[in-house]
């Protein structure tokens, strides 16, 4: 296994067909996507029948397949953490519930321009959109469940649940700059 990678980050197994509906019906016909970790291509594969052009990056060549692939799909047995972004990435796919950098590729792919994610890192369950502009500064969060924009942390900010309501209770604000942002930038 490569270094700084821990065994479930590393493991290639595929998702369900729900997972794979929901980034499908995420990407445009004018995407140019990224597919990081993008194991035996298999979603790689059906987001280029729609998009553009798919960039997918794998680090285990032996997941890879050997048999013709479509024109518009360019493969790259890389490590994603060293791995420039290309030029133009409007979109990128992480489903990787295991990840443990990604505040490492969302610092990418911001300077790259991408302002899309789509992802099931955060919440290791389900799969989601994030958007890649600025959150919200976690200091002006009224409380309530948060997800944070640059190192994807999520929690429950604030003590007082008892200000929650039936309406707020399951809403979610995206942030930057939580407690675990400010314990990694910490000397
Ligand atoms: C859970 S699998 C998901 C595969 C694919 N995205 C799918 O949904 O079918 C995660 C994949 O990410 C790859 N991976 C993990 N870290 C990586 C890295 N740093 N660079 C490239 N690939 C990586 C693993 O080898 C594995 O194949």
């Amino acid at each position: 296994m490569k270094p700084g990678l821990n065994s479930w980050e590393a493991m290639w197994a595929p998702y369900d067909e729900a997972t794979y509906a929901f980034v499908l019906s995420q990407i445009r016909p004018d995407d140019v996507v990224l597919d990081i970790g993008a194991g035996d291509l298999r979603l790689a594969r059906r987001m280029a029948a729609v998009a553009r052009r798919v960039v997918a990056w794998e680090m285990q060549a032996g997941t890879l397949p050997e048999d013709a692939l479509p024109g518009n799909l360019h493969v790259v047995c890389t490590d994603a953490r060293i791995q420039a972004v290309p030029d133009g990435v409007t979109v990128a796919v992480l489903l990787m519930r295991h990840c443990t950098h990604y505040a490492l590729y969302i610092e990418k792919l911001r300077a790259a321009g991408c302002r899309r994610l789509i992802t099931n890192t955060r919440w290791g369950m389900g799969v989601e959109v994030v958007d890649l502009g600025p959150g919200e500064p976690f200091a002006a969060t009224t409380g309530g469940w948060y997800a944070c924009r640059r190192c994807g942390a999520v929690g429950f900010a604030g003590e007082d649940a008892v200000a929650l309501t039936a309406e707020t209770i399951d809403r979610v604000t995206d942030v930057e700059g939580c407690p675990r942002c400010a314990a990694s930038n910490a000397p």
